[in-house]
């Protein structure tokens, strides 16, 4: 703990557990700006211990030798700060826990483990009466984990859009931009370091999902886990989606969204994610390569977007030594960090009860009365159409007697979208539905 001294003598010890692509960068910066983080936070911050899998592995950066061992349970129970920047849910559940039974104020950038355990981290903080801190957990360098926890405390959030994953908005913008096939897009993304080896949890949306509990917990201030997010990757997205995306005027994006609905229908949160049209005006539609970017709405404030660097070493390393320099402060001068905040308990709704918008590509008859038939359809089933486009279809022989419509509604809940396609499936207008995409931002 810190001594009673002079701000200039005062030490907190700080062990870092894992030095690869982040703890790497958040060693160097604590060493090379020593003097700029004693004065920012009022102690020197001395790391005592860097815990590895391998203390042999070579390795690009400076971590001096003496420092680096693989007793990692050491590492995490005696220090003031422990920064957990493993990954993954064991050990590093097991060791945060261990670090606050030992006192330690704790930092880590480990979505999956919040995702997954985050009510029995905040517990665990509380009941060691030291903060627990976690920005580069969500949108890397992005201050949005702060934002939504401290900086709209006095408002009621009412829903939050954002790209959070590099990697799979690299690939998209790839595919966008350059016409590459997600699989070229996604060699190219692991020869750049963006992807990991395995990309699982990036292309299949589980690292986004883990992003978007988490946005959604601390939004709507509602226990939201991994199970509760409803997810779809972008392993589907093809070369002709990205065309027609185009042809509509929008861009094709993989989106977490975390809705609170209070209508006649339902009331509650709606968490998911999934790859989406957005239209060019869109601000998310212009976020390009690796970059994410967090589109907050509330009551009172309106609008908020919040863009930058979402992964890499620096640009979280940044983010995790805000949260060093926070919660260092509060050991030094009194304070703590927020607490878990689940007051509103609000039921998470099933992806059925989300609201968005289809675009909705048919073959049919190009025929008078078609479009009225279709038209009726969506009105039958509560949809509101908000436009439509026809484009010629010719056959193999050479007829002309069908027509491609593509219709974009405005939103509806999806159990009435679902319902209209149905009803266009079995229209005897309809030849066959072609393909149908979420269009989302407005
Ligand atoms: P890396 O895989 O690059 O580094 C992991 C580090 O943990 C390595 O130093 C590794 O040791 C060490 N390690 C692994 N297992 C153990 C163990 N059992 N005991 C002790 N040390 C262990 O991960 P990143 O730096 O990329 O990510 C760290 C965390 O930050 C993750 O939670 C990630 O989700 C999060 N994050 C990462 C971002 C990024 O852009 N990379 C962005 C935002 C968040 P060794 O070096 O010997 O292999
Ligand atoms: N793999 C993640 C991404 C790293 O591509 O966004 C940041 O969490």
């Amino acid at each position: 703990m810190a001594q009673d001294l002079s701000p200039a003598q005062r030490t907190l010890t700080v062990g870092v557990l894992g030095a690869g692509t982040v703890g790497s960068q958040v060693i160097r910066l604590l060493t090379e700006q020593a003097d700029d983080f004693a004065a920012r936070s009022g102690a020197r911050l001395e790391i005592t211990g860097v815990a590895v899998r391998d203390v042999n592995a070579p390795r690009d950066f400076a971590v001096p030798q003496d420092l680096l061992t693989d007793d990692a349970t050491a590492v995490a129970t005696g220090n003031d700060l422990v920064i957990e920047l493993i990954g993954g849910i064991e050990p590093a559940r097991t060791l945060i826990l261990a670090a606050f039974k030992a006192g330690a104020s704790v930092i880590t950038g480990n979505k999956a483990l919040i995702a997954a355990h985050g009510p029995e981290l905040y517990t665990a903080a509380a009941a060691a009466g030291t903060d627990f801190y976690y920005e580069a957990a969500v949108a890397g360098a992005i201050p949005v984990v702060y934002a939504l926890r401290e900086s709209m405390a006095g408002d009621r959030v009412t829903s939050v859009l954002g790209i959070v994953n590099g990697t799979t908005n690299y690939i998209l913008d790839e595919m966008s931009t350059k016409g590459l096939s997600f699989e070229t897009a996604l060699a190219t993304a692991q020869e750049l370091g963006y992807a990991e080896a395995d990309p699982t949890a990036d292309v299949d949306g589980l690292d986004a999902a883990a992003k978007a509990a988490i946005i959604a917990s601390l939004a709507f201030h509602t226990r939201v886990g991994l199970d509760d997010v409803s997810v779809e990757g972008i392993r589907k997205v093809t070369a002709d989606d990205i065309r027609e995306a185009h042809a509509s005027g929008c861009e094709f994006k993989l989106l977490a969204i975390a809705q609170r609905r209070e209508d006649e229908h339902a009331q509650g949160v709606s968490v998911r994610v999934h790859p989406a049209l957005v239209p060019n005006d869109h601000p998310l539609a212009s976020v390009h390569g690796a970059y994410n970017a967090v589109l907050v709405e509330a009551e009172s404030a309106g609008r908020l977007m919040f863009y930058g660097q979402g992964a890499g070493g620096a640009p979280t390393a940044s983010a995790v030594l805000s949260d060093v320099v926070a919660a260092a402060a509060h050991r030094v001068h009194g304070g703590q960090a927020p607490r878990e905040s689940s007051y509103a308990s609000l039921p998470v709704l099933g992806p059925e009860a989300a609201v968005t918008r289809y675009q909705i590509q048919l073959r049919s008859d190009d025929a008078v009365g078609s479009l009225a038939a279709m038209a009726s359809v969506f009105a039958e089933n509560g949809v509101s159409i908000n436009s439509v486009r026809q484009s010629a279809y010719v056959t193999s022989d050479g007829s002309q007697d069908q027509a491609v419509v593509t219709f974009v509604t405005h939103p509806a809940p999806v159990f009435h979208l679902d319902a209209a396609v149905e009803g266009l499936r079995v229209s005897d207008r309809v030849a066959e539905v072609v393909s149908i995409q979420r269009v989302e931002g407005e």
